[in-house]
């Protein structure tokens, strides 16, 4: 196990380039085993979740090779349709899997998948429009069996424009001889970058994006070469960071609309952001002012995965500000922690009531997903002394040399490999 040590105190100054995204990357790499042949993902990052994807396509019977951030797939030798619990349970977007199993194989044989501990995380939506495609799904003994011997296209309306099942349906019915139209479909960036890698290796999909995407589907896919776009939610982590720890950063390597909802609010908060093409500079505000009331919805609202990073920086705000969390009920578990630090923070329900605190205080604190983890390091930056944060091993599903990134702008911040 490791921990990150961090003394707070230290404004940031320099320039962060950001990763590829990790929600793009995720269901790409299901995508992968659909062409059959060769896929080639460029600015795909190195963390924990990407290796976990890479354990179930070897797994699978696919062959990878990871070098300077580009993976190499080759499923022509692919011959396994399922994934053992241990496997699905490392990761909630091994559920994507299903829709790519179905495409290639015609059945899946899987178990709900694990992920981040946010609350109750049912998969109601994925299954049902399974169903509608003509997709028999079993369950039992905690399996989930897949099993279809042709899509039937259809029209999907989705009751919440979930990201994961909008990408099943995509998966899924990419290989049919008909139209399938989603309805109320996730809009969110990392849609449109699964649309772009299907197509690329033959799939005809229009609309993501929006809330109704179509695909035409296909019969023959072929080998591709695609890039991830970069992780939107990174960005705005090392944004918040500048403005609690105080300083001046140029983040690079970003599509600035993807953040537009956070850049919003940073500068409500009183920070200087210059956006260009795809970079932009933050810099940090004499002091936080609160905003008042702030929801998350899906996109291009506030995201749900901002919401602890955005609690952090409220903590240091000099007034009262409110989240109300719509996405996940489970999604306070850094408020404790925080309070630890000295914040003053009420939770009721979705809500959180912040009153603003002049300073936070180092102790030892635990990560509980991966984004109330990073929102604990951003909170150790901006607090006196020293401050010790566990469960690292979350942090590492979604951050790249996420503490050396923040000891190069100037954190005094160290990673200690602990004996258990
Ligand atoms: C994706 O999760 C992301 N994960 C999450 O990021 C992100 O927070 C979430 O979308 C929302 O933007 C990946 O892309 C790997 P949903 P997903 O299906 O697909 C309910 C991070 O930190 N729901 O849009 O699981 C669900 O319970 C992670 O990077 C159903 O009720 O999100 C939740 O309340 C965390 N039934 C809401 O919809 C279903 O069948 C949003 O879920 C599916 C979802």
């Amino acid at each position: 196990m490791s921990v990150i040590r961090v003394r707070g105190g230290n404004p940031l100054y320099g320039r962060v380039s950001v990763q590829g995204a990790k929600n793009a990357v995720l269901p790409i790499l299901a995508a992968s085993i659909i062409n059959g042949g060769k896929s080639v993902i460029h600015n795909c990052p190195d963390l924990t979740d990407v290796r976990i994807s890479v354990d179930i396509l070897e797994h699978l019977g696919c062959r990878t090779q990871y070098e300077n951030g580009t993976l190499t797939i080759d499923s022509s030798e692919m011959t396994e349709c399922s994934i053992p619990h241990e496997l699905m349970n490392r990761l909630r977007s091994s559920v994507i899997f299903n829709g790519a199993l179905i495409n290639r194989m015609g059945r899946s044989c899987t178990s709900y998948p694990g992920g981040c501990n946010l609350g109750h995380r049912p998969i109601d939506l994925h299954l049902n429009a399974f169903s509608k495609l003509g997709i028999i799904t079993t369950e039992e003994h905690g399996s989930i069996t897949c099993v279809a011997d042709s899509i039937t296209p259809c029209r999907i309306f989705l009751g919440f424009p979930s990201v994961g099942a909008t990408e099943n349906i995509m998966l899924s019915s990419c290989r049919s001889n008909g139209v399938t139209r989603i309805v109320n479909a996730a809009r969110e960036p990392e849609i449109v970058d699964l649309q772009g890698f299907l197509n690329s290796m033959g799939a005809n999909i229009t609309g993501a994006g929006t809330d109704v995407i179509e695909i035409r589907g296909v019969s023959k896919f072929h080998d591709c070469e695609y890039s991830v776009i970069p992780d939107r939610i990174v960005a705005a982590t090392y944004m918040a960071a500048v403005v609690v720890a105080g300083g001046r950063v140029e983040i690079a390597n970003i599509i600035p609309n993807h953040i537009s909802a956070f850049i919003a609010v940073m500068r409500e908060c009183g920070a200087s952001v210059t956006v260009r093409d795809n970079s932009l500079v933050i810099t940090a505000p004499t002091y936080i002012r609160p905003v008042r009331m702030i929801n998350t919805l899906p996109y291009p609202g506030f995201p749900t995965d901002a919401q602890s990073l955005i609690m952090t920086v409220m903590s240091l705000a000099k007034g009262t500000s409110i989240i109300r969390e719509n996405i996940f009920c489970g999604r306070f578990t850094h408020a404790a922690e925080l309070i630890r630090m000295g914040a003053d923070i009420d939770i009721s329900d979705k809500m959180a009531v912040i009153r603003g605190v002049r300073s936070l205080s180092g102790c030892s604190v635990k990560a509980a997903d991966l984004r109330s983890g990073a929102a604990l390091v951003v909170a150790a930056l901006a607090s006196d002394g020293e401050t010790e944060i566990s469960n690292v091993c979350y942090i590492d599903r979604g951050y790249q040399d996420f503490e050396k990134t923040l000891s190069a702008l100037g954190a005094d911040i160290e990673r200690i490999e602990t004996v258990d």
